[in-house]
């Protein structure tokens, strides 16, 4: 029998999860009370998983204050108190784990040179990054495996992490043959660019031991021209599923942040509201949004399962490789008969950032319609209008991590509605 959204799903690890639907990384800052609330309501809300969003192995990684570094030293004291919440609602979690390399912020790592693949002009970070050499992709590969192993160790205590391998991330830049112009053994083809990029895979999956879980977010494209190239991301989908054990689900995304924060998203950008909140931490940030915003971070028309085409390429890969490893789909899903679709096409599950940031509930909502009735189009569907103003949570405190849309009893206005969430628009 095909699986359903409500069939539980067992990941390689072993880990079963309750159905199909997991809470995407969504960042919104927040501290770890704040955090722990946030994905306690989507566990209670039904969802089987949920992603801890942007956490950073390594202090110089981070591009904001506000993320979590997951080192024994760094992370904060209660972190272990947001697994707890989840697993409390029934709900199984884990951490994503990143390094912004190229653009990560020098202010936040007191003035240390961001590290990237090579040495090129970052427009983002206004600067040149120092190209990684043997000794960093040492102290990077102890970051990944310290890390992963601090979040299912007895202080943090999730069920597994998210590796990311997309965004344009530390990982990302190495894979992009548009930031990685190496000459040396890490360069040229995408067997060569891929080689660091899956130590650090390997070396997360040994911190993290065969019961827990890992997964691998990766792009399907970059989004502009010279990035990682269909082929490219076949040779990366083939080496994840060449190993048994090596990784629990893929989630193929696409997009570079430092290129278009919103690409990954589609739907509008919320620009009076971004200028509004670089300017309480960048006024020069502030500035180049207000003079070069309409150029550098175009407005892209929010499609249903807008991914669909990159995604269905890697499970394609997937299904034509040794191992068998769940395929993830994201990216612009708001009802249940587009999640029913990509089960039917072959996907393991789905993973919901705004649909579940806009509707908590909405995969309990789904659990009573179908009880009560088998026509599945007819089940809720998300009334997100894809603003896209929740994104700006992750600039400035001062935002709400929720969704403005939110109605009452749940909005708690105000700060002007997340400034004045139309005229944001
Ligand atoms: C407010 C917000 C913050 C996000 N932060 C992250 C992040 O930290 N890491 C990540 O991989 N994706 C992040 N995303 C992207 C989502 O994980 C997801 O890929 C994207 O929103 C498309 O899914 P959706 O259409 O279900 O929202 C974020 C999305 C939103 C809305
Ligand atoms: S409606 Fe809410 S969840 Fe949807 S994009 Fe706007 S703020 Fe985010």
């Amino acid at each position: 029998m095909k699986p359903t959204f409500a069939s539980p799903l067992k990941l390689p690890c072993g880990l079963v999860l309750r159905n199909r639907i997991a809470r995407a990384a969504a960042f919104a800052g927040g501290d770890v009370a704040t955090v722990a609330a946030t994905h306690a309501e989507v566990a209670r809300g039904g969802a089987a998983l949920t992603v801890v969003a942007y956490t950073s192995v390594a202090r110089e990684g981070r591009t904001f204050a506000e993320q979590f570094v997951l080192t024994p030293e760094d992370a904060p004291k209660n972190v272990a108190s947001i697994a707890d919440a989840v697993h409390e609602a029934g709900g199984h979690i884990v951490f994503q784990l990143t390094h912004a390399g190229g653009f990560s912020s020098p202010a936040l790592s007191e003035g240390t040179t961001p590290i990237g693949p090579s040495a090129n002009f970052d427009l983002t970070a206004f600067g040149w990054p120092r190209a990684i050499d043997n000794a960093d992709m040492d102290k990077l590969e102890r970051a990944y495996a310290t890390a992963a192993a601090f979040v299912v160790g007895p202080n943090c205590r999730a069920d597994g992490v998210e590796v990311h391998l997309g965004h344009g991330y530390l990982l990302s830049q190495w894979l992009s043959p548009a930031m990685n112009t190496r000459t040396d053994e890490h360069g040229g083809s995408a067997e060569a660019r891929l080689h660091f990029p899956m130590r650090i895979v390997k070396a997360v999956r040994a911190a993290v031991g065969p019961n827990k879980a890992l997964l691998v977010k990766l792009n399907t494209h970059d989004g502009f021209e010279g990035g990682v190239s269909p082929a490219d991301v076949a040779v990366t989908v083939r080496a994840l599923a060449s190993e048994p054990g090596l990784v629990d689900a893929i989630v193929p995304s696409a997009g570079f942040v430092n290129r278009n924060g919103f690409y990954m998203l589609r739907g509008s950008v919320p620009r009076y509201g971004m200028v509004r909140a670089l300017s309480r931490t960048s006024s020069a940030k502030a500035l180049a949004m207000t003079l070069f915003g309409r150029i550098f971070v175009p407005e892209i028309p929010f499609n249903p399962g807008f991914l669909m085409e990159g995604a269905s390429a890697v499970l394609a890969t997937v299904t034509a490789s040794p191992v068998q490893v769940p395929v993830l789909a994201i990216g612009g899903f708001v009802d249940l008969l587009s999640v029913e679709a990509a089960l039917a096409q072959g996907f393991s599950g789905v993973q919901m950032a705004r649909a579940l940031i806009r509707e908590p509930a909405l995969v309990n909502q789904w659990l009573r319609h179908t009880a009560a009735s088998s026509d599945i189009a007819t089940a809720p569907v998300s009334v997100c209008s894809h603003c896209n103003v929740c994104v700006l949570a992750a600039l400035t405190p001062e935002v709400p991590s929720r969704c403005v849309e939110r109605p009452p009893p749940d909005k708690e206005p105000d700060i002007e509605d997340f400034y004045t969430c139309s005229a944001s628009r």
